[in-house]
């Protein structure tokens, strides 16, 4: 059995530099062999570090074909993209206008369900416009976690992997213990079928839970979200870092 790749930082600049030069290696590989490149982006601490680290990734990659690399949400508070709350919010105000484009269009409808659907059929329509039929597989998913082993909006006891369809890829969260309660969230299935995991994961209250990573303590649902072909990364401080055992 495959042990995740550990990366431990001293502090935020050695985090950036070990995430540019994860997509850096990704977004070579991943641009020879696809059309289109899909990156999945958490929100909470997210936005800064990972848009520092990919704006040096691209400036690095000259002849980047923009028009090949989308990002989206993994997970999205319902509220316009102006709100304070918005994860996509967070990542355009850190991104340049021009760059704006290469996010997913996201749209906020009072009922969290109307919005988990238009984001599915927007990641359908933008990500892979020409397969109808399949189930997503993401090239990369960019994971936070809480003190409590969430990740992306599936919190302990309440994952949705129940009701998950081929069609249902997105899905709406109403009772989510981190405020604001009302969110979309991909399944726990869509994270396990994407090619590429990598949790950023910082702070000594999060040890615990890189503890249930190592040790497959499926009650966190952080633990689950591993792809089958088992390439997951972990990016870590050295606080976080405390949490595996063989260190
Ligand atoms: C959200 C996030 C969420 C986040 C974790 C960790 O919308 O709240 O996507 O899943 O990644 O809660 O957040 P921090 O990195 O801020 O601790």
């Amino acid at each position: 059995e495959m042990k995740p790749e550990v990366n431990v930082s001293a502090d935020e600049t050695e985090l950036v530099a070990q995430l540019r030069r994860y997509l850096n290696e990704k977004l070579t590989y991943l641009l020879e062999q696809n059309g289109i490149v899909s990156i999945g982006v958490s929100g909470g601490s997210m936005p800064k570090v990972f848009t520092k680290a990919f704006l040096e990734t691209t400036e690095e990659l000259k002849n980047l074909n923009w028009k090949r690399i989308r990002i989206f949400m993994v997970d999205e508070r319902n509220v316009e993209k102006d709100d304070d709350d918005s994860n996509l919010g967070a990542y355009l105000k850190l991104f340049p206008q021009e760059l704006h484009e290469i996010f997913i269009p996201f749209t906020c409808y009072r009922d969290a369900r109307h919005t988990a659907h238009g984001y599915e059929m927007n990641l359908r329509k933008y990500l892979f416009p020409e397969q109808n039929g399949t189930f997503a597989r993401f090239d990369v998913v960019f994971l936070g976690v809480g003190p409590d082993g969430h990740t992306a909006s599936l919190f302990p006891g309440k994952e949705r992997l129940d009701k998950v369809t081929e069609l249902h890829w997105v899905a709406a969260i109403n009772d989510s213990p981190k405020p604001p309660a009302s969110r979309i969230t991909l399944t726990m299935q869509c994270l396990q079928n994407a090619k590429n995991v990598a949790f950023i994961i910082t702070g000594i209250q999060k040890a615990e839970i890189v503890r249930g990573i190592w040790n497959r303590e499926l009650r966190y649902p952080a633990a689950q979200a591993r792809p089958y072909n088992e390439k997951l990364t972990l990016f870590l401080d050295e606080e976080a870092a405390k949490g595996i055992p063989e260190r």
